[in-house]
């Protein structure tokens, strides 16, 4: 009998929003009626029975979860009814959970209710990651965000009395930053003392027909916000694990460690992706449809692997290399440390610092050119 393999980590993607920030690319809506929420139920249904079709074909099974995320969206919105929904799912599907479990859910301030939180808890949620983008009401308007400052300062008292660990989402690169004078450490400040485990700040990503486009800041002032708000956070005890991502000591986010480690990750709800290890493919929902699956060849993965570890604390050894290529791998990570300050070798493996995390892409363009992959 052929060996099944186990896949222990889930996402789902709750599709819906309160309101439309103007900056926002994922897949998401308002619901103009509950109806919608009760036929993305339904659709979770039938993705369940097409993913248990593939994980069949594949030889895979649902693990006992060792992680399990709901994204959105605005998850926080689904409520008492959705964890209910939620509990039947996992009775009905069998999907268990391991003690253990990093169980997060994201919450928007302005889009949750704290019994809501409770029925979630009883369900074993024991992680929140707040989208704060910002603590100045100038730049939570500019994004036209619902909430407001006050919400997100109750948000974040509500955090800190939990039993919850939770992380916070900020944005760098706000448009008028620079003519406003954001003071982005003082916000950071603010926030610290609300004691997060984890937190991640992500540059602005927009269209060129953003609403916006013309006050978004140079990339030099960007690219010195990143660097200052790095290395703020290394002194107050954060490392600095992935591109956007910052934990304190122990406190990494497990579930997307698994898509950095290129680990299986399962997933459900419109637009969600997922990848099983073993079977080397990748699939992608579409809103009410088969999923779209990406076939994967070694040598794709194998360069993804190289991308993922450089974006990652994980860093690179010459054993993610041929023989051939290890020497101008040695070349360059050795230029990019000494001339250029970009990153370091510790102990057999080379990692990029902040520095080098900005100009990643161009560093896995040089890597890719000598025939690295
Ligand atoms: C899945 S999103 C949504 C989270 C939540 N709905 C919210 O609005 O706070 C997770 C995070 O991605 C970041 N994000 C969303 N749109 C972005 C963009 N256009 N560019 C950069 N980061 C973005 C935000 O920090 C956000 O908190
Ligand atoms: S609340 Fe979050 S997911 Fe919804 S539109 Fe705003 S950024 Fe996008």
């Amino acid at each position: 009998m052929k060996e099944k393999f186990l896949a222990n980590s889930l996402y789902v993607h709750f599709p819906f929003c309160r309101h439309l920030c103007n900056y926002c690319d994922f897949f998401k809506r308002v619901p103009q009626s509950q109806s919608e929420v009760v036929d993305f139920h339904s659709l979770l249904e039938f993705q369940k029975k097409q993913l248990d079709q593939i994980l069949f074909e594949e030889n895979v099974s649902f693990g006992q979860l060792k992680s399990l995320y709901f994204g959105g969206g605005t998850p926080s919105l689904w409520g008492e009814s959705g964890a209910l929904f939620w509990k039947q799912f996992m009775i009905k599907h069998q999907i268990d959970l391991d003690p253990n479990c990093e169980f997060t859910m994201e919450l928007n301030p302005g889009s949750w209710k704290k019994s809501d939180l409770e029925h979630w808890k009883e369900l074993g949620l024991n992680r929140i990651s707040m989208g704060m983008q910002s603590l100045d009401q100038r730049f939570i308007k500019i994004l036209d965000r619902v909430h407001n400052r006050e919400d997100a300062l109750e948000t974040l008292e509500m955090l800190k009395q939990s039993e919850l660990n939770f992380s916070v989402d900020f944005m760098l690169g706000l448009p008028h930053s620079k003519d406003f004078k954001r003071d982005i450490i003082a916000e950071l400040i603010e926030v610290l003392k609300y004691n997060p485990s984890h937190l991640s700040l992500y540059i602005l990503t927009v269209k060129s027909n953003y609403v916006h486009q013309k006050d978004i800041p140079d990339e030099e002032y960007i690219e010195e916000e990143y660097l200052t708000v790095s290395s703020f956070l290394k002194e107050q005890g954060f490392e600095h694990y992935e591109v956007s991502n910052f934990a304190k000591p122990g406190l990494r986010s497990f579930h997307n460690s698994q898509y950095w480690k290129q680990e299986s990750t399962l997933a459900l709800g419109p637009s969600a992706t997922g990848f099983l290890k073993e079977a080397q493919l990748r699939f992608k929902w579409k809103e009410s449809d088969q999923p779209d699956i990406e076939n994967l060849n070694s040598e794709e993965l194998k360069l993804e692997k190289i991308f993922l570890q450089l974006r990652t604390d994980m860093g690179l050894s010459e054993e993610d290399f041929s023989l051939e290529s290890r020497p101008t791998f040695l070349k360059l990570t050795r230029d990019w440390q000494e001339n250029r300050q970009l990153g370091e070798w510790q102990n057999g493996r080379f990692r990029l610092g902040a520095k080098g995390y900005l100009v990643m892409d161009s560093l896995l363009n040089e890597l890719m050119a000598h025939e690295l992959a």
